[in-house]
């Protein structure tokens, strides 16, 4: 499969999470590309139409998404896509902004017809290395 990982990160985390992701896809076979947005201005437009399937992941902003992949969301054309989606963030809980964040970008991505099929929460401050190696596996599983 033809896979993009459209994200954005401020600090690094997510972008770590992000290559875990594609080492993993790409050792089971599939063609994976990183398109980080919102460093520049020409870099927030990824442009997913190529993708078989996109995995969209985001930083916790104050118990939301942040608001760079808000608007990258908010703005795609309509489109039938199967994607997953994954959050990191801080807290030790996923009730601590990560499964706010999630369900904000799942409507998001509901409003421009994409199935969010798999989802993820990676908390940065507990047992993160198993829990990205877990999310890992679950988005090689039948990708
Ligand atoms: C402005 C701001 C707000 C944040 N809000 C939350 C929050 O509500 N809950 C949480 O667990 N972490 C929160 N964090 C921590 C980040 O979500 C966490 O460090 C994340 O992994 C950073 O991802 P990045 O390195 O890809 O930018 C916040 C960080 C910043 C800078």
């Amino acid at each position: 499969m033809n896979i993009g990982i459209v994200f954005y990160s401020k600090t690094g985390n997510t972008l770590s999470v992000a290559k875990k992701i594609q080492e993993r896809l790409e050792k089971a076979g599939h063609a994976v590309n990183m398109e980080q947005i919102g460093i520049a201005e020409d870099k927030n437009k990824a442009d997913i139409g190529q993708y078989d399937l996109v995995i969209f992941g985001s930083p916790v902003r104050a118990f939301s998404a942040s608001p760079v992949i808000k608007e990258y969301l908010n703005q795609l054309n309509e489109g039938n896509k199967q994607a997953y989606c994954f959050v990191t963030h801080f807290l030790p809980f996923k009730w601590m902004g990560g499964k706010s964040a999630l369900e904000q970008m799942k409507q998001f991505c509901k409003k421009k017809n994409i199935e969010v099929s798999k989802s993820g929460i990676i908390s940065w401050s507990r047992n993160r290395e198993t829990a990205i190696g877990k999310l890992a596996d679950e988005f090689a599983k039948e990708a």
